[in-house]
């Protein structure tokens, strides 16, 4: 026990002992497991699935008219612009599409920070201790393959720009329905209001994101002699301060966005019109 006390007091880390903390820690590590576990087991199963990702495919089923929606999971439409690639290579489009944003999410730096406590126990929670502190003198944090590719986050960064531009484009084609004859009418239903919320708070965990702000303002020495820059950069500091709730709402929006276009291309449901 005295050499491993030594040992986190060498690391700069409080001595505590795990029964020290009374309050509930370990309700924050149980909910980020239960979370991402059954998020990446549905985000696997619908990629693996391959099908339903368009309302389009109602028409398929009998259905008269068919909204426009397109799952979030196939944007980019990989699958319009490589037809024949996922089907040459016997793989579904979606994990194409899905590397963009699982790159993006997993080298946040607020989910690192809830993996790192949730599945690595590095450590489970504020002020305490490591269950395997003694293995902490090979620990190498992101410095050493493979967390070093955690440095990679500002070009996922970059992707999932484009991947913001396309939910944006696939929001405005949720505003129409097409018709068994192929005419195409303005529409908004249930699924459009979906789409715009899934869009609208994709978009304020991107640009509450660590790495845009530093893009934004981070290699500014005078903040005085850019106020454009300065400008943005107090916004995206101020969204930042709850990136993680836009990372955590975003991520079941996403969901939702895609299960609901499942059960409507499916013909499970007929998407309820608003106007
Ligand atoms: Fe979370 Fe960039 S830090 S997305």
């Amino acid at each position: 026990m005295a050499g491993y006390k030594a040992n986190q007091i060498e690391a700069g880390r409080a001595p505590l002992e795990t029964a020290l903390r009374q309050d509930h820690w370990w309700l924050e590590p149980v909910l980020v497991v239960g979370s991402l576990t059954l998020f990446s087991i549905y985000a696997l199963w619908r990629a693996w699935e391959g099908a339903y990702f368009s309302g389009l495919q109602a028409l398929q089923s009998g259905a008269s008219w068919a909204p426009a929606y397109l799952s979030p999971f196939y944007s980019p439409p990989v699958h319009e612009w490589f037809p024949h690639l996922a089907a040459s290579m016997h793989i579904s489009p979606a994990f194409f599409v899905l590397l963009f944003p699982l790159s993006f999410r997993a080298t946040c730096y607020h989910c690192r920070r809830s993996y790192y406590r949730a599945f690595f126990l590095d450590p489970p929670a504020c002020a305490m201790a490591e269950p395997c502190a003694q293995r902490r003198k090979a620990y190498t944090g992101e410095s050493a393959f493979p967390f070093i590719l955690q440095n990679l986050h500002r070009y996922a960064l970059y992707a999932i720009l484009v991947v913001v531009v396309f939910h944006f484009l696939h929001l405005y084609d949720a505003c129409f329905v097409v018709h068994k004859d192929g005419s195409r009418h303005f529409g908004i239903g249930v699924g459009t209001l979906i789409f715009a919320l899934d869009t609208a708070l994709l978009s304020l965990y991107v640009f509450s994101c660590h790495s845009w702000r530093h893009l934004i303002g981070g290699g500014l020495n005078r903040m005085s002699a850019a106020p454009i820059r300065s400008m943005i950069w107090t916004v995206v500091s101020s969204l930042n301060t709850r990136h993680g709730l836009y990372f955590w709402l975003s991520l079941v929006t996403v969901g939702i966005a895609d299960a609901y276009v499942r059960m409507v291309a499916s013909g499970a449901i007929t998407d309820f019109r608003i106007i």
